[in-house]
């Protein structure tokens, strides 16, 4: 397994593989792997040449520096893990390698009317991160298709618009959430919580099963159940912190045309902000 940081040996690297007409996936990460994180390595692996990970704590998209200073860095055992999956090259650069002039002299992509629905979600500037850097590690990686969990879903959304708007040629595959036994959808954040508060957090899946409930039944409007919902988290300890009941396409209103729905919840416990996603068949 190559450990690539620099540049212009990544380049070098990539042009080699598509000289030998080699698919490429890229499975871009943060680091701090988890079982879903995994699952993307896996389900890569089985479709692709060349399985590149990638491993940046992105600053762009973190709008409290302290959410960014206490990300989970655990690199070691990261390489262990992706190791263990064959995969071929990780590539895991400074912050100054990707943004040597700085995070304000930096061009942006932005995808902006998707970027700012759900704003009790997201701030739209995350999404700027996320789609700035996204567009930079497929330049970088040229990847054929790419690997995202389903989890972040709105992220998810705003990948595929941008990979149409500006002219991308990837594949971009949706993986469902890996949740544990209780239900609890695994992710980085997970590690700042207690035993306590690990039980406490495995509501968020259940209300959005009652959510689902109640989408499906058609007993409450939408006003109601996020009302209930929001009092129900409350109620178990968590602090609502953006819940969205939105069209999965659009992620606007749910209207009369509406396939399905996407359940869009996030919540704290103490100061970690947890969040999850769940289709609905209307
Ligand atoms: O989902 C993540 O871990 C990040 O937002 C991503 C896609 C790796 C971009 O930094």
């Amino acid at each position: 397994m190559l450990i690539i940081k620099k540049l212009p040996k990544l380049k070098y690297i990539i042009k080699e593989f598509h000289k030998k007409n080699k698919s490429i996936a890229l499975v871009p990460t943060m680091g701090n792997l988890h079982d879903g994180h995994l699952k993307l390595v896996s389900e890569a692996r089985k479709n692709s040449d060349i399985l590149v990970v990638s491993i940046f704590i992105n600053p762009m998209q973190f709008s409290d520096n302290n959410d960014l200073l206490t990300y989970p860095r655990t690199l070691n055992e990261d390489y262990k893990k992706l190791k263990k999956h064959h995969v071929d090259l990780v590539f895991v650069p400074k912050s100054t390698e990707i943004y040597p002039n700085g995070l304000k002299n930096q061009t942006y992509v932005n995808v902006p009317i998707l970027s700012s629905f759900l704003k009790d979600m997201y701030c739209p500037i995350h999404f700027q991160g996320v789609t700035t850097i996204v567009s930079k590690l497929f330049n970088l990686i040229q990847p054929n298709m790419a690997y995202f969990g389903e989890k972040d879903f709105q992220q998810l959304v705003i990948i595929r618009k941008m990979i149409i708007d500006m002219n991308f040629s990837i594949d971009v595959i949706g993986i469902p959430t890996v949740r544990n036994k209780d239900g609890l959808a695994l992710s980085s954040r997970n590690i700042h919580l207690n035993p306590q508060e690990l039980k406490l957090a495995t509501n968020l899946n259940k209300i959005m099963n009652y959510i689902a409930y109640q989408l499906v039944n058609k007993k409450l409007n939408i006003n109601q159940i996020t009302t209930q919902a929001k009092e129900m988290l409350l109620n178990k300890g968590l602090k609502p912190d953006g819940l969205a009941i939105c069209d999965e396409i659009t992620l606007d209103k749910l209207t009369i045309q509406s396939r399905n729905a996407a359940i869009l919840i996030a919540a704290k416990i103490g100061n970690t902000r947890l969040i999850d996603y769940q289709k609905v068949i209307l």
